[in-house]
């Protein structure tokens, strides 16, 4: 028997990213590679990039500069880039970077075995009619008890600081039928929480038995599926938070009280220089009609700061909303200018400035984060076990609002959903203890 070829897979950027990672591992599965945990001894690397800041792009090119002793070490090594940066600046990968091989966009992945079998330089950043993913292998091995599947792709919404409409192309809905075989098959294979992905999930709309469905109603069907017991998705624009999907919240035990929807800033002024057509005020309002269906749900956000021409009572204002929230948690980043995009035109805010502002406000969401876990001390939970913690007769694993947390429970296995009572908040987890 010939040895196994390795492949090394190092993904950077979003949860999207580590759903086409798995998907692409799957897609040389079929040719014989195995994955590696190092690019060390492997026959393939692969980066599956990010292009959302600068930063996430530049790592790009520092990690190729460290492959190239492994290249000249073995020249037969082949040297892909997927994801964003591929997408976004194929031709100068190539041109800046000759060691790479291939170049594959994130709506070319399945046509990764036959590049990698091709000859050198090859670039694929296509956006094919076809669907990439009907013509992915399907998944079999088992598996842990999580799972992402992405059920939307691209974005149409165009805000002004962002690369992912350009990189990830119009907005695509799979078909409800497809979703469903896969989730299906997820849970055959041990899975008990599935995530639904898109940039834009809740813009699904999907085609679905009896017509058009939403995400609402995809929720709803998936939720039927037997041993499928917890549904959760990411990422959601406000303006897209419909009546059907507010109404799930509140009757669908399977959907998990947690709901990331980001609102970048609390300004009118800049949230309209953004372009993401609302104001403060609808977002607090949906806010209020998300709680009254789900009074315990978590929410979670994005910020950004130091976006072209914020003014100290515009980030005043951001602070406002904060507070009137209070969320469970969130990310914050400092405004990136990207190529390509409207804003990267305008005058950027003094960078010392925008550094100010970041650590303000992270310091009000990290104690919004404190206060959402103390709140959960007493309280009973589910539990759904990942992986045995470091301690021996511990258990980790997440809660219904996403908090990770460490069981006591000797007994514990991997993939059980218990009930547990909180019965304390460290830094970044809860502690509890299983009830009987
Ligand atoms: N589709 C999602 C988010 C996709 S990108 C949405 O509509 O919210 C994830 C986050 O990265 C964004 O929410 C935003 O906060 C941040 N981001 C995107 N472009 C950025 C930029 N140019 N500079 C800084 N942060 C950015
Ligand atoms: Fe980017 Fe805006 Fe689309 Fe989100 S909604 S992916 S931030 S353009
Ligand atoms: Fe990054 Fe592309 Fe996701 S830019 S955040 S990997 S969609």
């Amino acid at each position: 028997m010939t040895e196994p070829r390795k492949l090394f897979i190092k993904t950077y950027g979003c949860q999207m990213n580590v759903y086409d990672s798995e998907r692409m591992a799957e897609a040389m599965g079929g040719e014989g590679y195995v994955l590696t945990d190092q690019a060390e001894g492997a026959d393939m690397v692969l980066l599956n990039t990010c292009h959302i800041r600068e930063k996430a792009s530049e790592k790009l090119y520092s990690d190729l500069g460290r492959l190239r002793p492994l290249k000249a070490a073995n020249p037969n090594l082949k040297i892909g880039v997927a994801g964003c940066v591929a997408q976004a600046e194929g031709d100068e990968i190539l041109r800046r970077m000759p060691l790479v091989d291939l170049v594959v966009g994130p709506q070319a992945y399945h046509r990764l075995p036959e590049m990698a079998w091709a000859g050198r330089q090859q670039v694929d950043t296509e956006f094919p009619v076809e669907d990439k993913f009907d013509l992915l292998p399907a998944r079999k091995a088992p598996r842990g008890p999580t799972a992402f599947l992405t059920v939307q792709e691209g974005c149409d919404k165009f805000c002004a600081f962002c690369v992912v409409p350009y990189t990830r192309g119009a907005e695509v809905s799979r078909p409800g039928a497809r979703i469903l075989d896969e989730a299906a098959k997820l849970v055959e294979r041990g899975v008990r929480e599935i995530t639904l992905l898109g940039q834009n999930v809740n813009a699904y709309h999907g085609a679905g038995e009896g017509g058009d469905w939403t995400l609402a109603r995809l929720i709803r069907a998936l939720a039927a599926i037997p041993g499928l017991e917890r549904l959760r998705y990411t990422t959601s624009h406000p303006n897209d938070m419909e009546d059907d999907l507010i109404a799930a919240h509140g009757d669908l035990p399977a959907l998990m009280p947690y709901l990331h929807l980001p609102v970048q800033s609390g300004s009118d002024r800049i949230l309209k220089a953004m372009n993401r057509k609302h104001t403060a005020e609808q977002y607090l309002r949906l806010v209020e009609r998300i709680r009254a269906a789900r009074p315990d749900i978590l929410l979670s956000s994005d910020f950004i700061v130091g976006f072209p021409g914020e003014t100290d009572r515009d980030f005043e204002d951001t602070m406002e909303l904060i507070r009137a929230v209070g969320f469970g948690s969130a990310f914050s980043f400092k405004y990136s200018a990207r190529p390509g995009t409207p804003a990267a035109e305008k005058p950027p805010v003094e960078e010392a400035l925008a550094d100010d502002r970041l650590q303000t406000l992270q310091a009000l969401i990290t104690a919004q984060q404190r206060a959402a876990q103390e709140a959960m001390v007493g309280r009973e939970v589910g539990v759904l076990y990942e992986k045995p913690g470091r301690l021996a007769g511990q258990m980790v694993g997440k809660s219904d609002h996403l908090h990770a947390v460490h069981v006591e429970d000797p007994q514990g296995r991997v993939g059980e959903l218990v009930r547990v009572r909180v019965s304390a908040s460290a830094s970044n987890s809860l502690a509890a203890v299983r009830i009987p």
